[in-house]
């Protein structure tokens, strides 16, 4: 890969500091003087700027902040890259904007973020929704396939987009993104891609092809998620014969912040040049390193890791346990995972280069002892629930969210929710993709995670009350 040295965000910022600005200007802590967070924190303030002079403007780059979309989009290959200062969830919302109206069909992949539902919901799109296939492997929802997105686009040929999630939040990408996305063009329906979680897949060798390099129109980054940027840091791209990248640009300014953080923009670029400047030997490194930890992982009695198709990702579970005991084990020992669940916990690996240290050595040490420990107390005593998705299924909501906003609701216990309309969405935070979907007919599958996932202290968002055992539900 192509080294690119410069980041211009941050040298600009750099001359800027130099200067020793006096300010008389936003943000109010003067350049951190007013500041009382602790040194380490307020050290950063003074580069925490505004539209200053020199300093551009995110809404209509022209100066540094151009020139730093303009290398990630040179990096990405993209017709134009955005910088988000509000994760992929403004990412996610604009890009539907750009192509929906109150009332058009959109074709949406069910194991989405609930950016992608607020999304729908703001925009007023209809959804089409295609519940994936169960990945037995990493026992969660997969990717779709393209069998799957022929009968939705038979079922809705005037659909305006499809909006798929790409690799999921464990890893999983799949083989077909490729023929979806010709599929979809030889309909001319643009197909945006929420690759919150796949940033680093530009840097190439053993990781899967991002879905820009295989024709998708639109696809959102959370550069925060795997690339060393900070949280919120996200970039948009746009590739397309059929979006105009200037109606992006137009949510964005309407959907961002007037005041994007500095900081952040800083990061971003430094996040992109950490990308570009990746090497096939800083790749090596990161292999070997992350195949000696699997290896000592395995070491440990009753652990099993599994290998999604995103290499960044492992999972990692013990026989008898739940995710969740696991989770609350490892923690004890000072190791944070990025999530449980039923099955096993979620490890994000980082995206080394060669020269730095990862303390690897001392977490297997840690996740020993937090192993012992969980295998000390009585196994889960709760069922594991069956697959959550047949992969049969492409259907649509029993009721849109502008008629459900319009209906009263009431707490039903959820030993007698089958059959009802979900109030609210349900969601299980992190990953934050729906178990059940505001508007959403209840069905067993639904109510078996639902009542499995309460067992294990699992923490939700959405209207239910977990000590009650209750939802709130449309009263149709
Ligand atoms: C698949 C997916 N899309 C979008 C988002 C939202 O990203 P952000 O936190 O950058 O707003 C997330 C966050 O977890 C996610 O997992």
């Amino acid at each position: 890969m192509k080294q690119d040295m410069s980041r211009p965000v941050i040298q600009a910022l750099g001359e800027f500091k130099k200067r020793q600005p006096i300010s008389f200007h936003v943000p109010g802590h003067k350049n951190g003087l007013l500041s009382t967070l602790p040194e380490e924190i307020r050290s950063a303030l003074s580069y925490d700027v505004t539209e200053l002079s020199g300093l551009d403007d995110l809404h209509e780059p022209a100066g540094m902040l151009r020139d730093a979309e303009q290398r990630l989009s040179d990096l990405y290959q993209s017709e134009r890259s955005f910088f988000l200062v509000n994760g992929s969830t403004v990412g996610n919302l604009a890009m539907m904007f750009a192509v929906c109206s109150p009332g058009d069909t959109v074709i949406v992949q069910r194991n989405a973020h609930k950016s992608v539902f607020h999304a729908i919901e703001l925009t007023g799109a209809r959804p089409v929704f295609i519940s994936p296939d169960w990945d037995e492997e990493t026992q969660t929802i997969g990717t779709v396939c393209s069998l799957q997105i022929k009968k939705a686009i038979e079922m809705a040929p005037d659909a305006k987009a499809v909006v798929l999630t790409y690799p999921t939040y464990y890893g999983v990408a799949g083989n077909e993104m490729a023929a979806i996305i010709e599929q979809c063009h030889e309909q001319s329906i643009p197909v945006l891609v929420d690759e919150a979680h796949g940033a680093h897949l530009v840097v190439g060798g053993s990781f899967p092809p991002s879905a820009l390099s295989l024709g998708a129109d639109i696809v959102v980054h959370s550069a925060h998620k795997t690339l060393p940027a900070m949280t919120m840091a996200s970039f948009l791209h746009v590739r397309s014969s059929l979006i105009d990248p200037r109606r992006v640009a137009h949510y964005l300014k309407m959907l961002q912040s007037s005041s994007p953080s500095y900081l952040l923009m800083a990061s971003l670029d430094d996040a992109r040049h950490y990308a570009a400047s990746y090497l096939a030997e800083d790749h090596e490194v990161f292999l070997r390193e992350r195949s000696a930890f699997i290896r000592g992982l395995c070491t440990i009695s009753s652990v099993e890791v599994v290998e999604p198709d995103d290499p960044l990702k492992l999972l990692m579970r013990v026989e008898g346990y739940t995710g969740f005991a696991l989770l609350e084990k490892l923690e004890t020992e000072g190791i944070f995972v990025e999530l449980a669940d039923p099955f096993q916990v979620l490890i994000i690996l980082p995206l080394l280069k060669k020269g730095t240290h990862f303390p690897f050595e001392e977490s297997l040490v840690k996740i020993k002892t937090a192993v012992t420990l969980l295998k000390a107390e009585a196994m889960s005593d709760v069922a594991k629930p069956s697959a959550l998705s047949t992969g049969e299924e492409i259907g649509m909501l029993a009721i849109f969210p502008a008629d459900l906003n319009r209906l009263e609701t009431e707490w039903v216990s959820i030993d007698s929710v089958i059959g009802r309309v979900a109030a609210n969405s349900i969601i299980p935070y992190p990953p934050g993709i729906p178990l059940l979907l505001g508007g959403e007919r209840i069905n067993e599958r639904h109510a078996e995670w639902l009542t499995q996932y309460m067992k294990m202290n699992a923490k939700f968002q959405g209207t239910i009350q977990t000590e009650q055992r209750k939802i709130l539900v449309a009263i149709e």
